[in-house]
């Protein structure tokens, strides 16, 4: 919008915080994307360490569970040699009635430079940021069903590693589109980097057909949206993020929405199958697809390590 400052940028136009991947230039995903080539090939490497983060203090606070977000992001952030805090909100003085913004000041009166936050209200690392004093950067690593950038970002590395290049592939997006932050994500940054055909397909109670107006092409049947697909990205039933009765039940969605090896032969021989995790067999997919050769559900996840530490060292001006 003409006027409305982005809050991830600062005025010379540089990544401060990485909030979401709506409004993000195109050359920042790119660079974001093309620096994580860097770091990929350090997993390969006896000493997987840089100092780009040396002395820097990295908080990440999960307010909401995660597997592989919050073991990615610690992971990074020790790769770069940062000093990795990460908070046990169980445990925390949060659940003695402690505001998100006070525990926000405390920790940065312990002279946190990064917070890494996940939190199921959506706008909450929003918040964060604008609170925090400008030399402090946030990273939003999930909030509510609105934004998961880092996942979107860790999602088109895997694309352009398998694919090569966006400009003519058909990526299909299956599932619970509604309450997914990913969904959100995925498109913003496949429409940036200039996919000209996203597909989101699902029952109608989980894909609306507002999804078009953010350039997808809206499908109520499996096998029509994935058809010819070279990417079909599959979604997990988010029922804690569902309220009401918006399925008759994950036995059903299965034998309709289900991936299976059959299903999966109409999209293109070569295509693969992503999923952010964590996937539920038989609900969305079938484990023969989820552990088969088309899979690249685990990739996904190591490449998450070094878009996360590409993602931390942009903000904090640290670049190799
Ligand atoms: N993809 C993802 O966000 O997984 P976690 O919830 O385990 O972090």
């Amino acid at each position: 919008m003409p006027g409305v400052r982005n809050p991830q940028l600062n005025k010379n136009g540089e990544l401060v915080h990485l909030l979401s991947l709506d409004q993000l230039p195109r050359e920042i995903v790119a660079h974001i994307l093309d620096t994580a080539t860097n770091f990929v090939s350090m997993n390969d490497r006896e000493v997987k360490k840089v100092p780009l983060l040396r002395g820097k203090s990295v908080f990440n606070l999960f307010f909401e569970n995660s597997t592989r977000t919050r073991t990615t992001f610690d992971i990074a952030a020790k790769r770069l040699s940062a000093d990795v805090f990460t908070l046990d909100i169980g445990r925390s003085s949060t659940s003695k009635g402690e505001t998100l913004l006070d525990t926000v000041d405390n920790l940065s009166a312990m002279a946190a430079d990064i917070f890494v936050v996940r939190h199921s209200q959506s706008g909450a690392p929003y918040l964060i940021a604008q609170h925090v004093a400008p030399h402090v950067h946030v990273v939003n690593a999930g909030d509510g069903r609105h934004s998961h950038p880092t996942q979107g970002l860790l999602d088109m590395y895997t694309i352009r590693h398998y694919k090569k290049d966006f400009s003519s592939l058909a990526v299909a997006i299956v599932g619970d589109v509604l309450h997914s932050r990913v969904a959100r994500s995925d498109i913003h940054a496949l429409k940036v980097l200039g996919c000209p055909d996203v597909r989101v397909v699902g029952p109608r109670t989980l894909v609306p057909g507002d999804f078009a107006a953010m350039g997808a092409r809206v499908f109520h049947h499996l096998e029509d949206g994935i058809r010819d697909a070279d990417v079909i990205i599959m979604l997990r039933l988010q029922n804690e993020r569902m309220s009401g009765a918006l399925l008759p039940s994950s036995q059903e969605y299965f034998k309709t929405f289900g991936l299976t090896p059959q299903r999966l032969r109409v999209a293109r021989p070569d295509a693969i199958v992503m999923h952010p995790g964590p996937i539920n067999r038989g609900v969305e997919i079938d484990s023969a697809v989820a552990d088969g050769p088309q899979a690249v559900i685990l990739s996904q996840v190591s490449f998450g390590i070094a878009v996360r530490m590409a993602v931390m060292a942009i903000v904090a001006g640290n670049e190799a």
